[in-house]
């Protein structure tokens, strides 16, 4: 089985997919960590986030056994990625990499922007989730000031606002649901009651 989960920035779907690859036993790949991953491959290089050769260079030679270097949640990173993410040749050089994962057996969860819609359109389910911006701020904001990281809810706000905005504005592979994509909106339900939201709708999907 191979799942789909897309949705904008701080919108819980990693979490989610975390956890619904753990219930049906898939693999899980946060695609959001690869474009991370360029970003900061880039800059190691002393390059220039919008130099689209140079972001080109670092998505083709990059290495995948670093996609959980703590280095990709530091502030800013997000930001970072979604500029590389606007390149069509640093889409295009990732693509391979992200269908191969979701073909291995048994299966996979994979969350990001454009998954249901151009990386894996003959997913067996895709979820698009979706909250309200505000709400999707709180709980950014309450995560960063947790670790006792110096900022503020507004700042946290306008950040989500800009990069929602770049991420559905973009010319390539834009976010936005698939046509076919279930809809989940987590504005009003902690992590327990939207994993189980989560589940009721596959569950319906794959008629189980
Ligand atoms: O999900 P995450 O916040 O880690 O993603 C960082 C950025 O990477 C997003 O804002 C988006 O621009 C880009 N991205 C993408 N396509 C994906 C996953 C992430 O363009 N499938």
């Amino acid at each position: 089985m191979i799942i789909a989960i897309d949705g904008p920035a701080a919108s819980g779907k990693g979490t989610l997919a975390r956890r619904i690859a753990a219930h049906y036993g898939l693999s899980y790949l946060d695609t959001g960590a690869i474009y991370r991953a360029v970003a900061r491959d880039v800059k190691r290089a002393g390059g220039d986030l919008t130099d689209a050769a140079a972001a080109t260079r670092a998505a083709r030679a990059l290495d995948a056994s670093t996609l959980d270097d703590p280095a990709l949640r530091e502030r800013g990173a997000g930001e970072a990625a979604s500029i590389v993410a606007g390149f069509a040749e640093v889409r295009g050089a990732l693509l391979d990499f992200q269908r191969a994962f979701a073909r291995k057996a048994p299966g996979a969860v994979l969350d990001g922007r454009d998954i249901g819609t151009v990386v894996l359109p003959d997913a067996d389910v895709k979820i698009f989730v979706v909250a309200e911006p505000e709400v999707r701020a709180q709980r950014r904001y309450a995560e960063m000031a947790g670790r006792g990281e110096p900022v503020t809810y507004a700042r946290v706000l306008d950040l989500i606002r800009q990069r929602d905005e770049r991420d559905r504005g973009r010319a390539e592979a834009p976010l936005k649901a698939a046509a076919d994509a279930l809809l989940l909106d987590t504005t009003h339900l902690d992590i327990e009651a939207a994993f189980e939201a989560a589940v009721a709708l596959i569950s319906r999907k794959i008629g189980q």
